[in-house]
């Protein structure tokens, strides 16, 4: 079996290094030569997704298609698709997700909760919008944002003209009302290709400057907000017909209630702790379920994990150092992508911390981030 991964970064790195002891073999398609995924995998593809002559001769050499990222513009997904392969998660979906103002309309569509949105095509048309729903509200681009580029906070009509103007480069935008939530939860859920589905924990994800940086999963999560966002999560992957690991990102308010803010069409960072918490990682039951086969078991192993992200904070050449005591810790892991060069705010690795006391585990992750250099 040769499956071809669309994308050439961690997340692909894993898929390969959770899934090659089955014997399959992987095919990377990325726009950067030497990927993280490209140093492990059989064979690595390098052009713009653009290049659609590379693309058919990648689909030549693949049995099955999946993607890392949902930035590859769904007419290059439809390509695949028109020459006979399949690609899990499809166009269609991609297509959807790829544009948060119509994922926000399919979720709506779903009665799934999320936040107020609009359609914005002016300033005067954020004006409109806050005057129904007040300060501060956030404009978004609504294709191509990841990890908060794409994002601007409104606090006062004063800052809209700076906003549309900086945004308004990007592309096509949307509004939303700023949700003041407690905290970011976030769930993965897979469905195979035969329809059978599983669900992850719900965790806390905590952001630094709109980055994951800090995942918590437990098995003591609050059972009547876990049963609600299950309901959810499967409720969005049968009604879109999901095959793969779908991401769903949310906001959880004082009073319990739920908001959806995204889907990721993907694995995730806040899954990266499945790889050592839980019987079976996400990035095993993606490749299973776009495969067809039965999926493993998403439980956890251990009462609570936490996943540190190790975050660029220079630009430069990048060596990891300082990680002894995490491989003498039987309860921790560490985790470095390979990535050459190493730049602010970029993920280079995570640390995986797990146990029976969140406290203890928590603090021991922060310990072992203190001590490594990269
Ligand atoms: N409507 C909102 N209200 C409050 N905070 C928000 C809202 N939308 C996004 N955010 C914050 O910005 C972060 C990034 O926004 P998101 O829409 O998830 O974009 P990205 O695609 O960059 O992940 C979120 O994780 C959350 O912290
Ligand atoms: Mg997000």
């Amino acid at each position: 079996m040769r499956i071809g991964i669309l994308g050439g970064g961690q997340l692909a790195r894993m898929m390969i290094e959770e899934t090659s002891k089955y014997g399959f073999e992987y095919v990377i398609y990325t726009e950067e030569v030497n990927s993280p995924a490209g140093k492990i995998c059989g064979k690595e593809i390098a052009g713009k997704f653009s290049d659609t002559e590379k693309l058919v001769e990648f689909c030549d050499v693949c049995d099955i298609v999946t993607l890392e990222n949902e930035f590859i513009d769904r007419k290059y997904i439809e390509l695949i698709e028109q020459s006979g392969k399949v690609c899990l998660p499809g166009s269609d979906i991609v297509g959807m997700i790829q544009d948060k103002f119509i994922q926000k309309q399919t979720l709506l569509g779903m009665n799934v909760p999320v936040p107020e949105f609009a359609e914005i095509d002016s300033e005067e048309e954020i004006k409109k919008f806050a005057k129904a729903y007040g300060y501060p509200l956030i404009l978004k681009s609504r294709t191509m944002g990841y990890d908060g580029k794409g994002n601007y906070k409104i606090e006062e009509e004063g800052d809209i003209k700076k906003a549309y103007d900086i945004l308004g480069k990007r592309g096509k935008l949307m509004c939303e009302q700023y949700v003041n939530f407690k905290r970011e939860l976030a769930i993965q859920i897979v469905r195979s290709s035969k329809g059978e589905v599983k669900v992850y924990p719900v965790v806390e994800s905590i952001q630094k400057n709109h980055i994951c940086n800090v995942v918590k999963a437990t098995k003591n999560f609050d059972t009547a907000i876990a049963k609600g966002i299950n309901e959810l999560a499967v409720k969005i992957v049968n009604g879109i017909s999901y095959s793969g690991v779908l991401a769903v990102e949310m906001f959880q308010m004082e009073d319990g209630k739920i908001y959806v803010n995204e889907l990721a069409p993907r694995v995730h960072n806040t899954g990266h702790y499945t790889i050592e918490g839980c019987y079976t990682s996400q990035f095993e039951n993606h490749i299973l379920a776009i495969l067809g086969l039965p999926l493993g078991s998403t439980e956890m192993i251990h009462i609570n994990a936490v996943m540190i992200n190790l975050l660029g904070e220079r630009n430069g050449k990048s060596e990891l150092e300082g990680y002894s005591e995490i491989i003498k810790d039987p309860s921790a892991d560490i985790h470095f992508y390979a990535k050459d060069e190493t730049r602010v705010g970029r993920k280079m690795g995570h640390i995986t911390v797990t146990g029976e006391d969140m406290e203890i585990v928590f603090n021991k992750a922060q310990s072992y981030l203190s001590q490594i250099k990269f």
